[in-house]
């Protein structure tokens, strides 16, 4: 398997499918840093952490004197805080004494198959023949604190998960100010960092920048993963590309607020760490505690982003996302928030779900609006029951009407959010985050729930299920609208009040466990003001997530491939809309690469949007499969400068395929010739719209000849391929 220890050595060597990753203990004390990249055959690389000659002050560490080693520079696996590594370091514990000198030395290491679970918090999944675990286990000498490291290695993907558990075994409390959950250092700077920028509407824009002397970063301090930055980071050699050169991806499986960052040290090294963002952290670790920080993802491709996109898209829906919802079909939607807002009631959804029912939509999910007394954003948030005026004789009718009708039912909620004219804050007005003697901002008129406290989730599970017991339904879309500030809780002492960052996403977590794991055959998909929280750890619970509340078809041609860097394209909710700038069709083909659903009035459309729904559905069948479950390939990226995208995803066995060639903006010119990718080249594949045979190779190195595809703005293509 993946993992081998030699003993002469103390080298460790971890081979996830094509990749290798190798450390050892130096001196049997220190855990040094040796390779990680394409695969290697041995562990002849034991001098790779030495930096050279150099005649500048380096202060050598007190008890591992080598002539060859320089601590400040050393490539570090584990590095601690305070000793003669001036870089930003891994760890950082204030001990009893009230210093913060962190030195994690050797102390075992255990091997074990499969993957443990981490304690309170979403991480990858996988079977005992999938990957193998090393948990390196390191201790402070002095303070007794532990940090065991585990490194999970895949054996079909090029694939590690880290993560670390800071334990404390001594008599003392401490407090964990930093905790990366990994570090890498690699012996090169030649990298751009390439990331994904944004807010709301414009989610996820790709943002290629290289790294400079000092430190790169991206982070969140919005209590959520966030629009602005996501936790995604790939690192790419100066001359890869889409399709060529060395690229490490890392993607943190967490919602918080968290730090990715890069620092280029003055030997043109590269150490690269990611975790919680210590900003306004600070952990009591109690005598005999422990503390498990999130897991990072690192994906290893040497054929550009493309391959580390794919490796990325396909551990994820078949090692994150719920099993159930792997393969099995999601149902068609339509959503009623672009149709009527919060103007609904029980004859109005029935007639958009019959309507919706004869172009042959599956499911229809009410919106914002069927609760408490909600006619607008102000109230009711917290009050999870039937709107009366809206729904006089319960939700029981309505969903009982459309489950008769053959469909599914869903519903809205926005479980961690209160309103001061709720029900809810009457009953518990200190339920919210907030601090003592503060005036809390209000974002959309609301409040955050204090989901730190274990009897603010219960109360919230115990709404929810009483619902989900009463009317059995199928789907809940769980939206989270504004972001933490005066971040606060009325429950914990003040020296736990760093901590609410961060147990507020654990109870967040802890609320959607509950709900995944007693439903299991309910879909759930997340929202925050549109993508605010696009992130591993939410896919863990929710297979799909709504990518953007813009579902202007241009704009998702950006959104959706910034998206595709690292998620799988099966959990981008899109939908068509009434957006106007682009036509129906448009809108559709852009949609069908994602989860594909609507976002309209039924009842207003002409008979030509009808029909050109029931063909929209009918592709939907024939291509989502494909889309959903294939490889995906970016063939034009919106920011070339063609004014064009192309996105192609290919079946698994490479006998079908599905082509988008859209048009953003009128190109300056007319020649288009656009070559596919992943196909098998000696396999001949019918073109849908000509009806000509190509073969696999023709397709991929002459391409095809799209010169006279519509140039007008905003119009575009679906093709289709299959194998004769
Ligand atoms: C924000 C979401 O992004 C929308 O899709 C919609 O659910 C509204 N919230 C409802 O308030």
């Amino acid at each position: 398997m993946g993992i081998k220890y030699f003993e002469e050595s103390q080298t460790f060597k971890l081979d996830a499918c094509d990749s290798s990753y190798v450390f050892r203990i130096f001196m049997g004390e220190l855990p040094l840093h040796l390779y990680y990249g394409k695969k290697i055959d041995d562990i002849s690389v034991q001098d790779m952490f030495d930096k050279g000659p150099d005649n500048g002050a380096t202060i050598t560490l007190a008890d591992l004197k080598h002539p060859n080693f320089k601590m400040a520079v050393a490539p570090m696996e584990f590095s601690g805080n305070g000793t003669a590594d001036f870089r930003h370091t891994s760890i950082s514990i204030e001990n009893s004494l009230g210093n913060s000198v962190t030195d994690m030395r050797y102390k075992d290491y255990k091997i074990t198959k499969g993957k443990p679970k981490i304690k309170g918090l979403p991480s990858l999944y996988a079977d005992e023949a999938d990957c193998e675990t090393l948990e390196l286990i390191l201790y402070d000498k002095v303070t007794g604190a532990e940090a065991h490291v585990f490194y999970t290695v895949f054996e079909n993907y090029s694939v590690i998960t880290r993560s670390v558990k800071v334990v404390n075994p001594t008599d003392d409390d401490m407090y964990i100010e930093n905790i990366m959950s990994c570090t890498v250092d690699l012996p090169f700077a030649d990298l751009d960092m390439v990331s994904l920028y944004g807010r709301a509407n414009k989610e996820r824009s790709i943002c290629t920048e290289p790294l400079r002397h000092g430190v790169s970063s991206v982070e969140s301090r919005f209590g959520a993963s966030s629009h602005y930055q996501n936790p995604f980071v790939a690192l790419k050699k100066k001359n890869a590309s889409e399709d060529f050169g060395e690229v490490y991806g890392f993607n943190l499986v967490y919602s918080g607020n968290f730090l990715m960052e890069a620092e280029v040290d003055a030997y043109n090294c590269t150490r690269f760490q990611a975790g919680i963002n210590p900003h306004d952290f600070k952990w009591k670790l109690e005598a005999g505690d422990e503390f498990s920080a999130p897991e990072v993802v690192m994906v290893y491709s040497d054929n550009g982003l493309g391959q580390m996109s794919r490796t990325f898209h396909s551990l994820y829906r078949n090692h994150l996302i719920p099993r159930k919802w792997k393969t099995a079909p999601r149902p068609l939607l339509i959503n009623s928030w672009e149709a009527a807002y919060f103007n609904i009631n029980t004859k109005k959804i029935l007639d958009f779900a019959a309507s919706a029912k004869e172009l042959g939509i599956e499911m229809i999910v009410v919106d914002d609006g069927w609760f408490g007394c909600r006619n607008n954003d102000s109230s009711s948030l917290g009050d999870w029951f039937a709107f009366e005026e809206k729904f006089p004789n319960g939700l029981g009718e309505l969903i009982d009407g459309v489950h008769a009708m053959g469909m599914k039912f869903g519903l809205w909620f926005e479980p961690e959010m209160i309103s001061e004219d709720s029900e809810l804050f009457r009953a518990h007005p200190d339920w919210y985050l907030h601090i003592e003697g503060r005036k809390a901002s209000t974002g959309r008129k609301q409040y955050v729930l204090d989901m730190t406290r274990d009897e603010v989730v219960d109360n919230i599970w115990t709404q929810i299920d009483t619902l989900l017991k009463k009317h059995p339904f199928d789907y809940i879309k769980w939206d989270f609208n504004r972001n933490l500030s005066e971040v606060g809780s009325a429950s914990l002492p003040k020296d736990r009040q760093k901590e609410v960052y961060h147990r507020f996403i654990l109870g967040t977590y802890k609320l959607m466990g509950r709900l995944t794991e007693n439903y299991p055959d309910l879909l759930l998909e997340n929202c925050a003001s549109g993508g605010g929280r696009f992130d591993a750890g939410i896919l863990s619970f929710s297979p799909q997530i709504w990518c953007s509340d813009c579902t202007d078809a241009i704009e998702r041609l950006t959104i959706q491939t910034g998206t595709s860097l690292c998620y799988p394209i099966s959990t981008m909710g899109s939908h068509v809309s009434d957006s106007k700038r682009t036509s129906f069709k448009n809108k559709g083909n852009v949609a069908q690469f994602g989860t594909f659903g609507y976002e309209l009035d039924p009842l207003k459309m002409t008979e030509e949007e009808r029909e050109e729904v029931k063909i929209q559905v009918a592709e939907y069948h024939k291509y989502h499969d494909i889309i959903a479950n294939g490889d995906f390939y970016r063939l034009i990226n919106p920011e070339d400068s063609t004014f064009r995208t192309a996105w192609m995803s290919v079946s698994q066995d490479k006998t079908k395929a599905v082509v988008l060639s859209a048009v953003m903006r009128t190109p300056p010119y007319s020649t288009f010739i656009l070559r596919l990718k992943g196909l098998d080249s000696s396999k001949k594949y019918r073109r849908s719209d000509n009806g000509i045979v190509y073969s696999g190779s023709t397709l991929m190195n002459a391409g095809i000849n799209l010169s006279r595809q519509s140039l007008a703005d905003g119009t575009s293509e679906l093709i289709y391929f299959e194998e004769i």
